[in-house]
């Protein structure tokens, strides 16, 4: 028989099995609300939808407050998803949580249908009470095991041998066995460090957080028989490729030989590995892939996919979620934001010697919530038996490039603002050029990215102005 825990109270159901102590659920704590840098509204003490949802299945979403996770839990819940967020708050605020909700239920009003579950839990998805959550999210049942033919051709092999000599198990006692079954049925992984130019500086802390933290985790995963797993990778992965100033294909990084056509309709080989990662960041990236591509080949139950995402930018059109981390951005956008709000001078720019039209970098910008419905894509498609393979890397971009300039020139435009630059030398670890190739998500996936560079501007500024000094202040 099926029993649940309940994972607000650890309690069972009378009638139900209890697990070994290592795995009865805890309680675990979540602090006090705490405020976003970016806001300084009150956040009403507004309870979190934690019910009881005993059957109900969820997406657990790891890294689920920070910038792209937090829009792809808003589209998660817009698809009817229930979803436990798992965010130790390192790089986002708690108040992101209530804004998802408010975002969720006017959706879910509008169309007049229930509000999935949202459950939140403040936790480095390293700690080991992330055994205890996977456990009060599984549902246990004893059952006897099935006769095998070889223990009909051998009785004696259910002999077992005790301190005092060889006892024989009694006939009329069939092994029982229990069998786990996670209410969990996929998880998207956001949680990493991501700075370039720290991963530089701190590597150890980018290799535990972003390459052990995800090993761990997947023994984890893996024995509670979650295997539906969605990673967020980077087009940093495909290293000095990214020169190359054509669009980057997925077999120009693969982990093991992979078959392809062509442009011009050849079939070829792809070798497995890279050339020229430019960061430990970008290591840890490539790390990462090899080590679930290595997973889902010994083990074809797994279906893994590596999302590469370009360079997500903009935010929600409310203007109530964005880009708002704790740690110093180095992203382009949201320094843009920060020389818009006056909290810095000027928007530097790294090279103006590219090889590209105006000499600064060419970047696949790509909007975040369009960024968001492709983790949807790819739990469907995966739900369909759409992924090609246990394991097959995507490339989320739009397949056209914008140079720095071009950006900076939008959100000039869009703000009605002056925006101070300054031309600095490159940056370490920086390359000139990297658009996506996106037809195998278009075919696979079936998600194409609709949103513009000037969409993104737009809902940028809207997320943006209310912190921004008067026009005057700003205008040159
Ligand atoms: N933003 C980009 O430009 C970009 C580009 C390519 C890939 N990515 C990848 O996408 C993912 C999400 O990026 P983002 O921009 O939303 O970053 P983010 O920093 O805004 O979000 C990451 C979230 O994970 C949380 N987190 C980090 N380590 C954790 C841990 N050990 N346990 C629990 N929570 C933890 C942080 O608090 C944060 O809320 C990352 O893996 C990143 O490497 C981002």
């Amino acid at each position: 028989m099926d029993c649940y825990f309940n994972a607000n109270t650890g309690a069972s159901s009378p009638s139900s099995f209890s697990p070994s102590v290592t795995e009865s659920p805890q309680a675990v704590s979540t602090p006090d609300t705490q405020r976003s840098a970016l806001f300084d509204e009150e956040i009403a003490a507004d309870p979190l939808d934690i019910g009881e949802n005993a059957s109900a299945s969820f997406i657990m979403v790891v890294g689920g407050l920070g910038y792209i996770g937090s829009h792809t839990v808003l589209e998660l819940l817009k698809a009817d998803y229930n979803v436990l967020v798992i965010d130790d708050l390192s790089n986002s605020y708690e108040s992101v949580l209530h804004r998802i909700k408010t975002l969720a239920a006017e959706h879910c009003a509008m169309l007049n249908k229930p509000m999935p579950a949202l459950q939140f839990q403040q936790l480095d998805y390293r700690s080991p009470l992330m055994r205890s959550i996977l456990a009060s999210y599984s549902s246990y049942s004893v059952c006897s095991k099935p006769a095998t033919a070889e223990s009909a051709r051998f009785p004696y092999s259910a002999l077992q041998r005790t301190d005092s000599g060889i006892d024989m198990e009694p006939e009329d006692a069939p092994e029982q066995i229990i069998q786990r079954q996670s209410r969990i049925t996929g998880v998207i992984h956001f949680a990493a460090y991501k700075s370039v130019e720290e991963s530089i500086r701190m590597p150890l802390k980018y290799y535990m957080n972003n390459v052990c933290g995800m090993v761990e985790f997947l023994g984890l995963l893996e024995e509670f028989g979650v295997k539906n797993f969605v990673f967020s990778s980077s087009a940093t992965v495909y290293g000095e490729g990214a020169n190359s100033g054509a669009p980057l294909r997925e077999e120009l990084c693969v982990h093991h030989h992979e078959g392809f056509f062509d442009s011009d309709g050849f079939e070829r080989q792809a070798i497995p590995g890279v050339m020229g990662l430019t960061s430990p960041y970008g290591r840890s990236k490539f790390m990462c892939e090899s080590i679930l591509a290595d997973i889902a080949r010994s083990d074809a139950s797994w279906s893994i996919t590596a999302l590469r995402y370009f360079n997500p930018v903009g935010c929600h059109e409310s203007g109530l979620l964005g880009e708002d981390p704790r740690q110093r951005p180095s992203n382009l956008i949201p320094v843009i934001a920060t020389v818009l709000t006056g909290a810095k001078p000027v928007l530097d720019i790294f090279g103006t010697d590219w090889n590209t039209p105006d000499g600064t970098a060419v970047r696949d910008f790509i909007h975040v919530v369009d960024l968001a419905q492709g983790h949807i894509a790819a739990l469907a498609a995966s739900a369909a038996g759409r992924v090609k393979a246990p394991f097959r890397a995507y490339n989320l971009g739009t397949g056209r490039g914008h140079t720095v300039r071009e950006v900076h020139k939008s959100l000039q435009i869009t703000s009605g603002r002056t925006i101070p630059v300054r031309e600095v030398g490159r940056r370490a670890g920086d390359v000139g050029f990297c658009v996506a190739e996106v037809r195998r998500a278009e075919t696979e996936l079936a998600w194409k990215a609709q949103k513009t560079l000037k969409d993104c501007a737009v809902d940028v500024w809207n997320f943006t102005k209310e912190r921004c000094p008067v026009p005057d202040e700003m205008e040159s």
